[in-house]
Parts: C-alpha cells; sequence; structure tokens
C-alpha cells in the first residue's frame, strides 16, 4: 500500500486510555492521517498502542519516553495528538508549536490562564493549526440543535442547560494524577465537565458576562469535586446552566443538552432530539442518524483542516474561553471545602 502525497504524518504524546479512541479515529480516516509515532513513559502502554496500530500501517510506530526527543527525530511529522495527565498539556504543546507541528490536544488545553495566554502567544507565533479536542460538539444532537438554533426554529435563546453525568468507581481515580489537584488542576469539573462547559459556549454563542459556580464531594476518593453546578449569564442576555458529576447519573427526565427560545424548545442527548414549539404540549421526537464515534469525528475534522488549513471548530481561543470559565466557577466555589460537613470529608478521604 503506498502512502498518498497529502497524507499526514501524526504523532500521539500520551498512550493512555483515551488515546485507544484517537487511534481508532486515525485509522478510519486512514486516507487522510497516518500515526508514525507514539511517546510514553509506560512500555506497557506503548507496546499496547504499538499493538493496536501494528496490524493496520505499513509500519509500525516509533516508539518514544520523552516528546522532545520524538518531535527532534521525526523531522517530517506534521502533526501531534496531545493526550496526556493535564499539568504536561502546557510543555507538550509548547514543545510542538516551538518544533513547528500542529496540534490537536485533548482537554482541558492546560490548567492555568497564564499557560493558556503562552500558548495562544506561541500557536500564533507558530503559525500551527490547534484544535481544542473537544469531541462532543460531534455528537449528532448537539449538531443537529445547533443547526436548528441557528435557523432560528426557537427564536431568540433565553436559557439553556447541558449535563455530563455518571457514577465513577469511588477509588478508580485514587492515588492517581486525577486523584491530585496539583496534577488534575482542579477536580470533575476540569475533566469530564469540560464536555458541558464547551457545549454551553458553543450554544449560547456569546462570551460570558458572569459565573457563579457551585460544588461537593459525595463518592470519589480524590483532592477535588466530584460534583459541579455553574450558573452563567451570557453578555447576550442569555441564562445557561451546567451540571457534572462522577457521583450520580443524569437527572431522571433530564438531558445532555436543553435549549429554551422564545419560540420553542430543544432537547435530547446522543442522537435523541426533541423538539417543542411554543403553545404545544408534546414534543416533535427525532432519532439521528448514529455515527461511529464523537472521536472518529473528531480526529477526520483534525485531518480535514490540516489538508485543508481551514480552522477547526474549536481552536485555542475557545480552550482558553471554557478553561477561564471553569477556573472562574471553581475559585466562586472555593469555599465548598471548608464548609463541607467534616464527616462526608473524613469519609472521602478515607
Ligand atoms: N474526551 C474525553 O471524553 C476524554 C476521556 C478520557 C480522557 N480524556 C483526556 O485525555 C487525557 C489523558 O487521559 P487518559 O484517561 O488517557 O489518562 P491515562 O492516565 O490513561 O493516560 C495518560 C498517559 O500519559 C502517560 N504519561 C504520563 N506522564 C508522561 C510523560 N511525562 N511523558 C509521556 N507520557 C506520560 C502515562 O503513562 C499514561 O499512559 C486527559 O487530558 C483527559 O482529560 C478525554
Amino acid at each position: 500500500m503506498s502512502t498518498p502525497s497529502h497524507k499526514r504524518k501524526l504523532a500521539l504524546f500520551g498512550a493512555g486510555g483515551i488515546a485507544k479512541v484517537h487511534i481508532q479515529g486515525m485509522l478510519a480516516h486512514a486516507d487522510k492521517v497516518e500515526c508514525v509515532a507514539l511517546c510514553d513513559l509506560s512500555d506497557a502502554n506503548l507496546a499496547l498502542r504499538a499493538e493496536q496500530l501494528g496490524t493496520h500501517t505499513d509500519t509500525a510506530p516509533a516508539l518514544y519516553h520523552d516528546w522532545n526527543t520524538l518531535l527532534a527525530e521525526q523531522s517530517d511529522l506534521d502533526a501531534v495528538i496531545v493526550a496526556l495527565p493535564h499539568q504536561l498539556h502546557a510543555p507538550a504543546i509548547l514543545a510542538a508549536a516551538g518544533a513547528g507541528k500542529h496540534i490537536l490536544c485533548e482537554k482541558p488545553m492546560c490548567t492555568t490562564l497564564a499557560e493558556a495566554d503562552v500558548i495562544l502567544d506561541a500557536v500564533a507565533r507558530s503559525g500551527v493549526t490547534y484544535m481544542s479536542a473537544h469531541n462532543q460538539l460531534f455528537t449528532p444532537v448537539v449538531r443537529e440543535a445547533k443547526r436548528m438554533l441557528d435557523g432560528g426554529m426557537i427564536g431568540r435563546l433565553r436559557w439553556l442547560r447541558t449535563q455530563d453525568c455518571f457514577v465513577s468507581g469511588a477509588e478508580s481515580m485514587h492515588g492517581t494524577w486525577r486523584g491530585s489537584v496539583a496534577s488534575q488542576g482542579g477536580g470533575e469539573l476540569i475533566d469530564t465537565g469540560y464536555h458541558p462547559s464547551y457545549l454551553l459556549l458553543y450554544l449560547a454563542g456569546a462570551p460570558v458576562a458572569e459565573v457563579r459556580g457551585s460544588m461537593s464531594r459525595f463518592h470519589m476518593n480524590i483532592e477535588g469535586e466530584d460534583t459541579a453546578g455553574v450558573q452563567v449569564r451570557f453578555q447576550n442576555g442569555v441564562l445557561g446552566e451546567i451540571l457534572t458529576s462522577w457521583a450520580m447519573e443524569l437527572p431522571y427526565g433530564t438531558h445532555q443538552i436543553h435549549l429554551v427560545g422564545e419560540k420553542g424548545e430543544l432537547f435530547g442527548s446522543g442522537t435523541e432530539l426533541f423538539y417543542l414549539p411554543a403553545g404545544f404540549t408534546e414534543p416533535a421526537r427525532y432519532l439521528l442518524p448514529t455515527i461511529a464515534s464523537t472521536f472518529t469525528e473528531e480526529i477526520g475534522h483534525f485531518a480535514d483542516c490540516l489538508l485543508t488549513g481551514e480552522r477547526p471548530l474549536h481552536g485555542a481561543e475557545e480552550g482558553r474561553a471554557v478553561l477561564e470559565l471553569i477556573l472562574k466557577a471553581s475559585e466562586n466555589a472555593s469555599g465548598w471545602q471548608a464548609s463541607a460537613p467534616k464527616q462526608q470529608l473524613l469519609e472521602a478521604s478515607r
């Protein structure tokens, strides 16, 4: 099998859990991209991902423990995918941008606004494409609701809610980088909570004016919160809220997204969308076409941006805006640890 001249060469920084779906995405778009190198401290994870790639590519990927060595040796590399623990995102992005490589980075872009500003500057100076790996933008219900909203189906937006909730294993993150605020950059909100945060900004369609956050920890053995609520007022007057948790499922009867406008409502999850025009009591239900996965769509979009020079749906600016929202909400909620019942804290840190 010969390599088409337009095919872009990618490397993956981080061969852990999420790397699996990035590789699936690259394999699904093998006509456009090829994974030529992997970097991870763990030999076991490198071997696992090389095996996943192995049967599908002509040449085995080059394996590295250090991304600077990879960047120095893989001189014909086009782009990198960053899938590392959160505190390593900024140094990895800066190394890649410094080497002139395009970047797709997992959420969050980084853990502080000071880092975000350095990244924006480095990306602008190097002229590389930076895409925020906001995979839920590619969820069918999100795409279709955005299309209907922009098409005026519910008139001017007034209120919206985005949610991402599930019950995680209480011990699953204890002792890992996710269990520590220093390496995670926070708790649940800066991790899973990133998804409903960028969805809220995307659908509200205006910059944030005001943010309030509230947090608690019910279930997880981690330093940070496992549940967060955020209320936002946008500059266009729209009101928004986020619920995100590792300690509860989506509240019964509620949805991944819910939008209320002057002429009706749009709500749903995954591939299921409901449309309730104002004055009607029963919503219409649409089952949208399924997709392979939001990650595969995301990699396809990144590949197209590399091939055409098109700006990604969410670049570095959107990555910074999401981080700012999350950090403001976390700061606003910062009293939660001190005011939580003693027993709850004792139980949570057992
Ligand atoms: N979009 C989503 O739905 C989603 C889901 C899960 C994770 N993620 C994101 O993906 C990223 C990684 O998460 P994960 O769940 O794969 O974590 P993970 O712990 O499974 O994998 C991280 C990998 O990084 C490696 N690593 C650590 N330090 C390193 C270093 N200095 N150099 C090279 N490799 C190093 C580890 O050995 C590990 O293999 C995070 O940003 C996370 O938020 C996104």
